[in-house]
């Protein structure tokens, strides 16, 4: 019978099963995938954007938008970096908040899987799991290789992003086996494919403001336009927020004022033709935008074009056709309802013993080393309380 028996090698998983290792427990991980950390590993192209210092419950969408703060501030981004710099790692910051591996991905999951092993966790990989049941006060979880008991169960095997790297509903479906509700779930901080996409436009980027509404989200960063519709920060950013069908807005300018500009530039430039008025923006972007206005000098371009042209560049409306899925959203939005978890401890409220950590809970991060932050908050509540 062990302590502790947790269902996923995962950020969150990984992190649990250390911390409750080193707290005495007797800790088995599991996992189907061939190594630990396989999400890990590509991470932050191949560097792991590890965390973000300036997180907190904002940085998440959730039903329950509170759920995160005890875990965040009981396990703080601060709290991670200590043990990466125990452990030698070199790390930098990228954009603000942002930490990175100045050397490889691969440096956390050797630091978490050697805290495992510190705290006298048994790691068994290539371990498929088939179903799980309550025996008594404790847990029978029927694996691949024969049953397994524990006291308690810690699920942590993630979301559905990425099938190919090992992504799978195990944890949705055993925590909705033992009653617990789950919030609807979708592709988050993922491309969006747009009806009308222009393959001409694929790999120019430029930096935008995307938003929903006035009162909205809003994220300034980078975008790219892809063979299908749009990628890039700004893109994944606004996409966790996407329901079906709804429309989004983008600033092709930000911080500009756009009708100003391009009254100057006709002033100023007469004889021009259109594309001048948007030296500003990518070549190839500009010709697409002024296609409208043919090749009519700019001295002779109405006022009443440019002011569609200017409406155009600074609040493009954009209507995706869907997103690119599963297999290229980097997490899963929605999950296991936080109303039936405890936000100290992750236990479900009406399950002892039970216990849901990482992107399986109705927790998704912002892009910049969020989620992890979360994988390692709610690990670290578990781990503690189990
Ligand atoms: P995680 O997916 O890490 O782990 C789940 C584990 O469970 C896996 O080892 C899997 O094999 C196992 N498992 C699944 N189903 C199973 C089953 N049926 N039986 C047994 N085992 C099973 N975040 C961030 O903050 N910074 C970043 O730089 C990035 N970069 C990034 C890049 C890419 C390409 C992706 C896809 C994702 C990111 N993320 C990220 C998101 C981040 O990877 C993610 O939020 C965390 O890994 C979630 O941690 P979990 O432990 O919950 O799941």
């Amino acid at each position: 019978m062990w302590d502790v028996v947790v269902l996923g090698a995962g950020a969150a998983g990984l992190m649990a099963a250390a911390t409750a290792g080193r707290n005495g427990a007797r800790v088995l991980v599991l996992d189907h995938g061939p190594e630990p950390g396989r999400k890990i590993l590509v991470s932050g192209g191949g560097r792991c954007n590890f965390t973000h210092l300036e997180t907190g419950p904002n940085c998440f969408l959730s039903d329950n938008r509170h759920f995160a703060r005890s875990a965040l501030a009981r396990y703080t981004p601060q709290n991670f970096l200590s043990l990466v710099e125990r452990h030698r790692i070199a790390w930098h910051e990228k954009a603000k908040g942002q930490l990175f591996c100045d050397g490889s991905a691969r440096q956390i999951v050797d630091m978490l899987v050697s805290e495992c092993l510190t705290g006298g966790c048994e790691l068994r990989i290539e371990t498929r799991i088939t179903d799980m049941r309550r025996e008594g006060d404790g847990f029978v979880i029927r694996t691949g290789r024969g049953d397994v008991q524990s006291r308690k169960v810690i699920l942590a095997t993630g979301g559905l992003s990425i099938p190919k790297l090992g992504a799978s509903d195990l944890s949705l479906r055993l925590a909705r086996q033992f009653g617990l509700r789950i919030v609807p779930t979708a592709p988050a901080l993922v491309p969006l494919v747009l009806p009308d996409a222009d393959p001409e436009l694929a790999g120019v980027s430029l930096t935008v403001v995307t938003r929903i509404g006035k009162k909205g989200p809003r994220f300034e960063d980078g975008m790219v336009f892809t063979h299908r519709g749009l990628s890039g920060p700004a893109i994944l950013q606004i996409s966790s927020y996407l329901q079906a069908g709804e429309s989004f807005q983008v600033d092709l300018l930000p911080g500009s004022n756009v009708l100003d500009a391009l009254r100057r530039t006709k002033q100023d430039r007469p004889r021009a033709l259109p594309p001048r008025l948007l030296e500003m923006l990518p070549a190839r972007l500009a010709k697409v935008l002024v296609a409208d206005l043919g090749d009519t000098m700019l001295a002779n371009q109405p006022d009443r074009k440019l002011r569609a042209l200017a409406e155009r560049l600074s609040c493009w409306k954009v209507t995706p056709d869907g997103t690119e899925g599963y297999a290229k959203a980097e997490v899963m939005r929605g999950g296991v309802d936080t109303r039936g978890l405890s936000s100290q401890t992750m236990e479900a409220l009406d399950v002892p013993g039970l216990y849901v950590i990482g992107e399986a809970v109705d927790v998704t991060g912002w892009l910049g080393g969020h989620n992890f932050q979360w994988a390692w908050s709610s690990g670290v509540a578990a781990g503690l309380a189990a």
